[in-house]
């Protein structure tokens, strides 16, 4: 089917969903999600959204999340290590930036150039703070922490976890919409809990989880489904869920923007919090690029739609 014509399709049986009722909405949402995220090749998902700015050796929000957890496991014991790898990434997001312009491309993480700038920008230290953490973690002795990420991609996140040593410590199941991400988290990790399953319909009891964890998901559903996802990841996690959003700002509606298949939505700050607190106690939400910029001295964050949420029950 030609584009435009999908295009039409999808907004036509979107629009007859709405007047049949939330739940026949959301089920074409799934059928139209599965659709679109299940065109991209296994290769692709594989290193989508794990190089350049967002790759979670230097991404600020993957690193967050991380820290998140090593809290949980071992307290404060390790602030200074943490402060450490922030800079190292800030360092490196700097570096990023200037070896783009240095070689004449825009910077910014859509530029096709940033594969190659990212890998010049590593070189052999890109890894030396995963084996800092997993001589450091391997000491630790915490009782274990159930982690469930929904979208889990083909382990995007999850990779780093097992590289510092983190995912040592923590009962962690993942599941995505899309099967090709899961044979791949699965081919890359086979003991390790990936399943496919629908953040709409979470296959699990309330509270089974002591977190849940999200990356970049929420942005792409529609405002009925968006809720529906809040609800259903508050409703699994017993202490809390982490949400990383890459296209939020401090306005006062959401800016809903359907594509041909899923959304790209920019999610007013104040709504979504509202919405986690319909079934959460309390909503600590992190600008990122004012976060590095006041806390590290880091002005130009790639991405100022950024912020991470770390949501109690
Ligand atoms: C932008 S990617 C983010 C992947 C990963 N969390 C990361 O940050 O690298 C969005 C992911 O959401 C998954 N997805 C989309 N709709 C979903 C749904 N209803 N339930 C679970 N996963 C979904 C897609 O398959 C895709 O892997």
């Amino acid at each position: 089917m030609r584009a435009r014509t999908r295009h039409l399709t999808a907004r036509a049986g979107r629009a007859a969903a709405r007047m049949l009722g939330s739940r026949a909405e959301l089920r074409l949402e799934r059928v139209l999600l599965k659709r679109s995220w299940g065109r991209s090749a296994a290769r692709r998902l594989e290193t989508y959204l794990v190089s350049g700015y967002q790759s979670p050796l230097i991404n600020i929000q993957s690193i967050l999340a991380r820290h998140h957890f090593v809290h949980l496991i071992a307290g404060d014991r390790f602030r200074e290590l943490e402060r450490a790898e922030l800079e190292f990434a800030i360092a490196k997001n700097r570096a990023l930036r200037a070896e783009q312009k240095r070689r004449g491309a825009k910077p910014g993480q859509r530029d096709k150039s940033v594969t190659k700038a990212f890998t010049a920008v590593m070189g052999d230290d890109g890894t030396v703070f995963m084996d800092r953490w997993r001589r450091e973690l391997s000491d630790v002795a915490a009782n274990r922490t159930s982690v469930l990420e929904a979208a889990c991609g083909s382990a995007n996140d999850y990779r780093f976890m097992v590289d510092c040593g983190l995912a040592a410590h923590l009962d962690y199941r993942g599941f995505d919409l899309t099967e090709a991400n899961i044979a791949n988290a699965r081919a890359a990790y086979p003991d390790v809990d990936f399943r496919l399953g629908d953040v709409l319909n979470i296959d699990a009891p309330d509270a089974s989880f002591d977190w849940v964890v999200v990356h970049d998901l929420f942005e792409h559903l529609s405002p009925t489904a968006c809720e529906q996802a809040i609800a259903e990841v508050s409703r699994v996690a017993r202490d809390g869920v982490l949400v990383s959003f890459f296209h939020m700002a401090d306005i006062p509606e959401h800016e809903i923007k359907p594509l041909r298949q899923y959304h790209r939505n920019r999610l007013s700050l104040n709504r979504t919090r509202e919405a986690f607190l319909t079934h959460c106690q309390s909503v600590d939400a992190v600008h990122v690029s004012r976060f590095v910029n006041e806390e590290y001295g880091l002005r130009q964050y790639y991405n100022k739609g950024a912020y991470t949420f770390v949501v109690r029950k």
